[in-house]
C-alpha cells in the first residue's frame, strides 16, 4: 500500500491519526489516553488540527473532551454530537450530516457517510442523544481516499460509497459482537473494492474476537494490511 506521502498511524481500536503532506494532523475517534491498546509513547497528543468523530460511544470519543481542552482542534461530527462537545468546551466545531462534504485543514475533503449502529454519549451517568452514527471518506490533496467505517455492520449502500468515493484504503471493524465480523468485513470488501483493508476494532476486549487471520482467509483481490498499534504507513 502506497499513500503517496500521507502518514496513517493506528493508535489501537478505532483510533487513527493521519498526517497530510503539509503537516496537518487529523485524528479520527479520539480514544487515546484511556485506550488500552494505545502505546504509552502515543498517549500524549502533541498536535491535532482536526478531530473527526463517528459516534458518541466511549471507545470512540472517550478522550475527546480532554484533547479538545488541550488543543482546541476543529471538531467534526453529527450536529448533536458537536453541540454536546461545545457544552464541554469545544470552541471550534463544524457539524455536518450524511452525504455532505466539507474541506478541513486547508485541503482535506471529508465526506460523512452512512453507518449502521447506535450513538449515545454518557454524561454524568445519563445517556444523551448524540445524533446518528456515521463513517467518513477522507480525501487528501494527492487524491488518496481513506474510508473509516466507524462502528457498523455491512450494508448494501457500501456499493454507493465505492461508486462515488472509491476508497484506496478501507479501515473496517472486524471484532464482531458490536460491529461487523470478519465474514461481514469480507463482504464489505467485495462492495467497496478498496486496494487495501486495515482491520480495526478487534481484540481490545475478549468479546471482540474477530481476527485479521480470519479476514485474510475470506478475501481475495484486496491486500489485508495488519497494522500494529503505533505503527505508521505512508
Ligand atoms: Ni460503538
Ligand atoms: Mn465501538
Amino acid at each position: 500500500m502506497n499513500l503517496k506521502g500521507i502518514k496513517l498511524t493506528w493508535l489501537g481500536h478505532a483510533t487513527f491519526r493521519m498526517e497530510t503532506s503539509a503537516g496537518k494532523i487529523v485524528i479520527i475517534d479520539p480514544w487515546i489516553m484511556h485506550n488500552p491498546k494505545c502505546p504509552e509513547s502515543e498517549k500524549k497528543v502533541k498536535k491535532v488540527d482536526v478531530l473527526l468523530c463517528t459516534h458518541g460511544h466511549l471507545d470512540h470519543i472517550g478522550d475527546a473532551v480532554e484533547i479538545i481542552k488541550q488543543h482546541q482542534p476543529l471538531v467534526v461530527g453529527m450536529p448533536e454530537l458537536c453541540g454536546w462537545l461545545q457544552t464541554k468546551g469545544a470552541k471550534s466545531v463544524s457539524g455536518m450530516n450524511k452525504g455532505g462534504t466539507q474541506t478541513v485543514a486547508g485541503d482535506v475533503k471529508v465526506t460523512m457517510v452512512h453507518a449502521n449502529h447506535s450513538s449515545g454519549a454518557e454524561d454524568g451517568g445519563q445517556i444523551i442523544y448524540a445524533g446518528a452514527p456515521c463513517g467518513y471518506v477522507i480525501e487528501f490533496a494527492n487524491g488518496i481516499k481513506i474510508y473509516h467505517a466507524g462502528d457498523t455492520n455491512v450494508f448494501g449502500d457500501m456499493a454507493i460509497i465505492r461508486d462515488l468515493y472509491p476508497p484506496d484504503v478501507a479501515l473496517l471493524p472486524i471484532g464482531d459482537h458490536y460491529t461487523m465480523s470478519p465474514r461481514e468485513a469480507a463482504y464489505a470488501c467485495n462492495l467497496l473494492k478498496p486496494k487495501a483493508v486495515v482491520p480495526m476494532h478487534f481484540g481490545t476486549f475478549p468479546l471482540l474476537r474477530g481476527t485479521p487471520t480470519e479476514l485474510k482467509k475470506l478475501v481475495s483481490g484486496v491486500e489485508v494490511v495488519e497494522m500494529k498499534p503505533g505503527e505508521t504507513i505512508s
